[in-house]
């Protein structure tokens, strides 16, 4: 079997068994097999596969068929410009959360004092990967951008944490593929708690600290109703994708987590906390209602993403 006949008759399967995109997902996987970048399909269209590439495209588009998420048949998903590794540990990152990323860096390249950012729920690190990979480079060449490189020494702590200890495995083989690993410190617990530790990152009141948090919003309803489209859904981890409380109720208690904070005065922040926490459109409503009452002194905004939907709730403190 050559290139172009394996390519025509996986994507006829795929079409076959209602997988949307089917031309993209034959080629992807037949790349993967031949571990070769794309001009390699259309350069060779007629070079014959080996029985083993053949047996094992074929048990790869079976997979798909069944509604395996892509990312997982490759162990790799690209965030935010970035090669990630991903297994079913994590969740797959998604494109919408690229405009958490965005909020950071636009937001600290505009800020001159010296910054904390923390990431909740980091998964499989995509998020505080990127922010520490993208800063590094930034600090190294732009130093008149307001982030002198102080002696070679970045200005940015950054701080990940997850209760699921599989997931931060996965997050630290991602930080040491991206060279950052020595810049981020990952740490195992219930939300906030590990960082609680750790005060000794937190407390000086003159750092800015951002806490970046893509924690679990899926609730059951949505779950029991998962379309062709949703159906990957049923391959990543439960305790990355839902909670109770109609799918708030973690970002409920970090919300009082952060209160019980404030209150107990163990940290100053002065001012200088910014909360950036990702969820559906469809909990708009119920998420300003929880904000208002569990943070009643804080400001925030909802941004929307780039389909137009509510995305990312940007609360100052
Ligand atoms: C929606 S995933 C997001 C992963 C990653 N930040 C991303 O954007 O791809 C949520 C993550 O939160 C973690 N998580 C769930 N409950 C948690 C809790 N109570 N405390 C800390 N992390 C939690 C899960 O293990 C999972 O890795």
């Amino acid at each position: 079997m050559t290139i172009n006949q394996a390519l025509i008759a996986a994507t006829q399967k795929l079409q076959k068994n209602k997988i949307s995109s089917p031309n993209m997902d034959a080629e992807i996987l037949l790349l993967h097999i031949l571990k070769k970048p794309r001009e390699y399909l259309f350069t060779y269209p007629e070079k014959k596969l080996t029985k083993i590439q053949i047996i094992n495209y074929k048990l790869q588009i079976n997979r798909r068929i069944k509604g395996e998420p892509i990312a997982y048949i490759t162990r790799h998903k690209e965030f935010y410009g970035l090669d990630f590794f991903v297994n079913k540990n994590v969740l797959v990152p998604r494109p919408e959360t690229e405009l958490m990323v965005e909020e950071v860096l636009e937001h600290v390249t505009h800020n001159t004092q010296h910054t904390t950012i923390i990431d909740i729920g980091t998964g499989s690190g995509c998020v505080i990967i990127s922010l520490a990979k993208l800063l590094k480079f930034e600090i190294r060449n732009q130093p008149a951008r307001g982030w002198s490189a102080s002696g070679g020494k970045s200005k940015i702590r950054y701080l990940a944490a997850d209760i699921s200890s599989k997931a931060l495995y996965v997050a630290k083989k991602n930080a040491k593929f991206h060279g950052v690993n020595k810049n981020i410190k990952f740490l195992c617990g219930n939300l906030l708690e590990p960082i609680l530790n750790n005060l000794k990152h937190l407390n000086n009141p003159k750092n800015l600290t951002i806490i970046t948090a893509n924690l679990p919003y899926g609730w059951n309803s949505w779950k029991n109703n998962c379309s062709m489209d949703t159906i990957g859904l049923k391959f990543e981890p439960p305790i990355a994708l839902f909670t109770e409380n109609r799918g708030l109720k973690i970002i409920e208690n970090f919300l009082k987590q952060i209160k019980q904070i404030i209150n107990s005065q163990k940290i100053n922040f002065n001012s200088n906390l910014l909360l950036l926490i990702e969820f559906d459109p469809r909990q708009t409503i119920m998420l300003k209602k929880l904000i208002k009452k569990i943070l009643p002194n804080a400001k925030f905004q909802i941004k929307k993403d780039l389909r137009g939907y509510d995305r990312l709730a940007r609360i100052s403190i």
